[in-house]
């Protein structure tokens, strides 16, 4: 039985009283060892109080804003300050999903609800860029330490006007060295899957999170996403696609600024600056983890659904 809020000081301090007892006996979040007065443990067992974590359970129920009855009373007077602790500390918090600056904890809002609000190269306010205007502005650029390792920059390829495009994570080997994206093992991958689609590649426009090599293939690091990504939020600026496809969890997180993982993500329509969004598995992963590839065929064909398309069909 879910017990009532104390409503009396006296009723109060036997809560506050069988908390600090609680606490005696329990493991710290941290994962140090209070205590145990085998004596007073006993005579907790046996005094017939209700048991201090179910009564600790009710009390967070309480404090926990959201569901709240209609009828619910009003919280309890804070404890006396000699008894500081009070039953809500209690409750661990979940870790939070991502770091956040200080600016974004005192705002309180949600990641994936704020928006990339950093300047955009290439482009003045309230006009479409072109995909060139961009390509000028990033130049021979020296903004993050993988143009250290580059041979090329991979801006994008593709149809500047496409109403579907990709979004990869960063140019492979093969891409380095041709400056275009997704040309090696995942690109004939992504190839046959946009041409199962029922489109050509020349018909859609595809492009990376970081436009330079990371070295060994490794995952593009965090200050390289935060250079690059103004100019893949400028390049959809330029061709305004109806739908993108995020492949991948660098594509899908960094547009979406939200941490879930991709296999949560996938398959569910999002919104990025108002345009259609769909997460699926990148074509890498694809080539080692083959029996996924029913998964990603079928968020692709949702997209399908989106352009009423049929597999295979062109035009
Ligand atoms: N993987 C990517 O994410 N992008 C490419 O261009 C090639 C492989």
């Amino acid at each position: 039985m879910v017990s009532e809020a104390p409503e009396t000081s006296q009723e109060l301090s036997e809560v506050l009283e069988d908390l600090r007892r609680h606490l005696l006996w329990q493991e710290e979040d941290g994962g140090r060892i209070l205590q145990v007065d085998a004596r007073l443990a006993a005579e907790l067992r046996g005094s017939g109080l209700p048991r201090p974590q179910a009564m600790l359970r009710a009390q967070a129920a309480k404090a926990v804003p959201a569901p709240a009855p209609a009828t619910q009373p009003p919280p309890p007077t804070p404890a006396p300050a000699a008894r500081p602790m009070a039953p809500r500390a209690m409750v661990p918090e979940p870790p939070p999903a991502r770091r956040e600056s200080p600016a974004e904890r005192l705002l309180d809002v949600p990641p994936q609800a704020r928006p990339y609000a950093g300047p955009l190269p290439g482009v003045v306010e309230g006009e479409r860029p072109t995909l060139d205007e961009i390509r000028r502005e990033l130049g021979d650029c020296r903004r993050c330490k993988l143009c250290s390792g580059r041979k090329n920059i991979v801006f994008g390829s593709g149809n500047p006007r496409a109403e579907l495009v990709f979004v990869g994570e960063g140019p492979g080997a093969d891409e380095d060295v041709q400056g275009v994206p997704f040309v090696g093992a995942a690109g004939q991958l992504l190839t046959k899957m946009i041409e199962a689609m029922g489109y050509r590649r020349d018909d859609v426009y595809i492009c990376n999170v970081v436009k330079c090599r990371p070295p060994n293939n490794r995952n593009p690091e965090p200050d390289e996403v935060t250079a690059c990504e103004p100019f893949l939020r400028a390049q959809l600026k330029a061709v305004q696609p109806k739908v993108i496809v995020a492949l991948g969890k660098f594509a899908a997180q960094t547009l979406l600024r939200d941490s879930t993982a991709i296999t949560r993500m996938r398959g569910n329509w999002r919104e990025y600056e108002g345009i259609k969004l769909m997460p699926t598995f990148h074509p890498a992963y694809l080539l080692r983890q083959p029996a996924e590839k029913k998964k990603a065929w079928e968020d692709l064909q949702q997209v399908m659904k989106f352009f009423g398309k049929q597999p295979g069909q062109r035009g």
